[in-house]
């Protein structure tokens, strides 16, 4: 066993089955052995590839977004970005390559749970002290102080800040990576996952995790025969407080004015149940779909595709759109012209300048494909007070 099924055999021995929610808590963020602690990242040299990870395409598209976003809100200083489960700092990084207008004002916020990922936000970024990140306003006139630093000005956090004005809260394929629940239809009843030892068998068995069924709480089944009336027996979802609780304080610290930004690859609950589980709940590791989800607790990535209609249920998206059309408003398009023209100009000898052009080309296919980063959902909440 790894040291968090260990710990989690030690807890089922003392309190009987665990929520599933309680082991993958352990399993991703334990401070010994959880997955992210243990050197667990996005990246070519970590386990996984995201958008932000493809190359920096992707930061100066969202540049672009931000100041769009910053113009709309009268161009307020500072203007407070919160990057939330910012990795290794990839996005901020090439956010800030891409030289936005909004750079004089930008507080850059980003909020990494994982202490092993928020020690590399210091390669690149101007990390300043968080009292910065908030520069002192003039309570009377509303404006920044004289002596306040000009941004941009980046912070690192563990944890979702309290902010006084406006601010965008930004988050890449962080949902999917937050711990969820299990449901499984059986006869017609939502019964919960939870986590127990199996019976050792007389004299020599070795201990495993494996699956419990216990029926499910009332109020929570009672949501699920709503969102999904007609499951097919045997039906799996996923159960999502965590992300739903990540949305309710997201959109309190936009408040007033701001906005929150979701962007993962996401699903309506009725669709996952008539999906197998194995689709929709995957496992990673070094570049490699993992193995089951309760083996090598803490060794592996655990995700699953986001509920949307769950996260609905705390407020629906004022705007859901594919990653594609998203990048494509953004003005994507503009950005792979302009390198073309670039690299065309300069193929006969090409600088580095070129080369960068070039594959910028690339990195375009890779975040609009349809059957990869491009047909993930971008799920906006404006907040109007
Ligand atoms: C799949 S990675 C995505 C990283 C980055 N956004 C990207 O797109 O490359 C998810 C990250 O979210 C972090 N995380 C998980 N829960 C978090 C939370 N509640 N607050 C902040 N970060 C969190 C994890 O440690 C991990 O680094």
């Amino acid at each position: 066993m790894t040291p968090v099924a260990a710990a989690v055999a030690a807890d089922i021995r003392r309190h009987g089955p665990l929520p599933l929610e309680q082991v993958l808590e352990r399993a991703l963020y334990d401070h010994s052995g959880g997955f992210y602690e243990s050197g667990g990242r996005a990246g070519r040299k970590g386990d996984f590839l995201t958008s932000p990870e493809v190359g920096p395409l992707f930061g100066a598209v969202v540049a672009r977004a931000l100041d769009a976003w910053w113009a709309a809100m009268g161009s307020p200083d500072p203007f407070v970005v919160v990057e939330a489960g910012a990795g290794p700092g990839t996005l901020a990084r090439t956010v800030l390559a891409a030289a936005p207008a909004c750079s004089p004002a930008l507080r850059y916020v980003l909020v990494e749970r994982s202490a092993a990922q928020r020690r590399l936000h210091a390669g690149g970024l101007p990390l300043e002290d968080p009292a910065l990140a908030f520069a002192p306003v003039d309570p009377d006139t509303e404006t920044p102080v004289p002596e306040a630093p000009r941004g941009p000005i980046c912070v690192s956090l563990s944890s979702l800040p309290r902010v006084p004005g406006p601010a965008v809260v930004l988050a890449n394929e962080l949902l999917d990576n937050l711990p969820f629940g299990l449901a499984e239809l059986r006869s017609g009843v939502w019964h919960e996952v939870r986590v127990d030892l199996s019976a050792p068998a007389v004299g020599f068995g070795v201990e495993r995790l494996v699956e419990r069924l216990v029926p499910l709480a009332p109020d929570r089944a009672d949501v699920l025969d709503r969102l999904v009336p007609s499951a097919p027996s045997g039906a799996r979802v996923p159960l999502q407080s965590a992300a739903s609780d990540w949305l309710r304080e997201a959109l309190d610290v936009a408040t007033p004015r701001g906005r929150v930004v979701v962007i993962d690859y996401a699903t309506p609950t009725p669709e996952l149940a008539q999906r197998p589980q194995s689709e929709w709940l995957r496992t990673y590791a070094n570049h490699r779909r993992g193995d089951a989800p309760l083996a090598d607790l803490g060794a592996q990535d655990v995700t699953c595709e986001v509920a949307v209609d769950q996260l609905a249920l705390v407020r629906p998206p004022a705007s859901d759109m594919s990653q594609a059309d998203w990048l494509r408003q953004w003005g994507i398009d503009d950005l792979v012209a302009e390198a073309r023209e670039a690299w065309t100009a300069a193929a006969h000898a090409p600088d580095l300048a070129a080369i960068a052009a070039r594959s910028r080309v690339t990195e375009a296919t890779a975040l609009m494909d349809p059957e990869g980063l491009g047909r993930f959902r971008v799920m906006e909440w404006f907040m109007v007070r």
